[in-house]
């Protein structure tokens, strides 16, 4: 890695043939090292498995720190935080192990639009004395990582841009970092098994490094050089820029297909990469079907959660799993703007989405509406028509008639100010194509490109 010698900032990275939670586990041993008599790591909740079982694998036991609730959106627990380290012997916290990206509604840990709780919390190990180490593991393709990329000149040194450098510089200056891992799937779109430690300190790094026992693989650091070989650092810019672009098409996309089906957008404005958008329906537990429907439908990046779930991590009980928080008020579903994304597969993802919604919407909603006229009922697609429905006013119903109008008076072209019909209505009406039989054979996996997807 010698690129990074390129950025003042960076002082020693590596990349270890281990995914990312793995990679966080040979971190946190080698604090074991440092210091046998830790015996707890502080947590700022982010429900997503390895975040945890990182540092159970270690051998640690979990201080769970649950999130604020403001508004829509989750945050770090600062006040929790400072209480925890004031009350505990430091000499027994092994670390805090902060996040920087993470499924909405959680604002991750750097929050750089608002406040930077990563700059607070190394300010509150720098105070204790306590370790602190970043999982950063999809967080090199944030929009603040873009910013001034251009000013970066060595490729590999792109990885740790001035921006994240400031936000990191920021942290270790001012308070203390002991090492960020990124996971290499998730920011390079190579295959999983490869993270890059990185930190301040070089000899902590180092001694991470020599953690490892053995010597293979050699797969996720060539991968990641092809990758970076063939892309080159404009290639690399490219995605990262249309990354940013994508994100906003998808919040777009989403917030139209919420008020077509009265729902909304989650609120949450510093988790620039996962978006949220509620899911009603009469009992809300049917709900999980819709993300079985999803699943089996190819669609593996999104997830569907449902308050009041509870879940026993290795012996870890979270309440309210996947939302963060043991008392989210409302379902939701999220999807996520990776690194590589399309605009052809987030056109997809609504589509598929937008035909699972409203399938699920007929099934279980009272009173459902129907977004096809009574006249034009299809008996093979068994599709309910109530054009008295709460919905039948949304521009989608003014679509079906429009379209009808329009074939009746000959006319090819939308007259102005008419909307596009959505991609399926026409599928809708066709005898032969099933809506969601249409969609089986499509491989669409919004969130191929370093999303989570497992572990949840
Ligand atoms: C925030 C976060 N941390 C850690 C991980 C685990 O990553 P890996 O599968 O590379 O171990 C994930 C996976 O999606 C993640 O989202």
């Amino acid at each position: 890695m010698a690129g990074c010698s390129g950025v003042p900032n960076m002082q020693a990275c590596f990349i270890l043939p281990l995914a990312t939670g793995m990679s966080l586990t040979l971190c946190l041993l080698t604090l074991r090292r440092r210091n046998p008599k830790a015996r707890y790591v502080l947590w700022p909740r982010i429900d997503q498995k390895s975040c945890l079982k990182c540092s159970l694998t270690a051998g640690f036991e979990l201080v769970v720190v649950e999130p604020l609730r403001e508004g829509d959106e989750l945050h770090t627990n600062l006040p929790r935080l400072t209480e925890l380290l004031q009350s505990m012997d430091p000499g027994s916290v092994a670390c805090i192990l902060s996040t920087t990206s993470c499924f909405a509604p959680r604002a991750p840990d750097d929050e750089v639009c608002c406040v930077s709780s990563v700059v607070a919390i190394a300010k509150l190990c720098k105070k204790a004395d306590v370790p602190h180490i970043i999982n950063n593991a999809y967080g090199l393709q944030c929009p603040v990582i873009m910013g001034n990329i251009a000013k970066v000149s060595a490729v590999l040194s792109m990885l740790f841009h001035p921006c994240l450098n400031w936000i990191f510089m920021q942290a270790a200056r001012r308070g203390r970092v002991d090492a960020f891992i990124q996971s290499t799937d998730k920011n390079f779109m190579v295959p999983v098994g490869g993270a890059i430690v990185a930190g301040f300190d070089v000899e902590f790094i180092s001694a991470i490094g020599k953690t490892y026992p053995g010597r293979g693989s050699a797969c996720p650091s060539m991968d990641v050089l092809i990758t970076l070989l063939s892309l080159g650092l404009e290639g690399y810019q490219k995605l990262l820029v249309s990354r940013k672009s994508m994100f906003i098409y998808l919040a777009e996309q989403l917030r139209d297909l919420a008020a077509r089906y009265q729902e909304r957008l989650l609120e949450t404005p510093s988790n620039t990469i996962s978006i949220g958008i509620t899911l009603t329906a009469d009992n809300a537990k049917s709900l999980t079907e819709l993300g079985s429907m999803l699943f089996s439908r190819l669609v593996s990046g999104s997830r569907v959660v449902v308050p009041g779930g509870s879940k026993d991590v290795e012996g870890i009980q979270l309440e309210g799993w996947g939302s963060h928080c043991p008392n989210y008020p409302t379902a939701y579903l999220t999807a996520a703007a990776a690194i590589g994304i399309t605009k052809k597969e987030i056109d997809q993802f609504i589509s598929k989405f937008e035909k699972i919604l409203h399938k699920f919407k007929e099934k279980h909603l009272k009173n459902m509406i129907a977004l096809t006229p009574p006249e034009v009922e299809d008996s093979q697609q068994k599709l309910k028509v109530t054009p008295s429905s709460k919905w039948s006013n949304t521009p989608r119903g003014s679509w079906k008639k429009k379209d009808r109008r329009r074939k009746k008076s000959g006319e090819t072209q939308p007259t102005d100010g008419d909307h596009q019909s959505p991609p399926e209505s026409s599928v809708l009406n066709s005898p032969n194509s099933d809506p969601d039989q249409s969609i089986v054979n499509n491989s669409l996996d919004i969130s191929t490109n370093g999303l989570p997807q497992q572990e949840i």
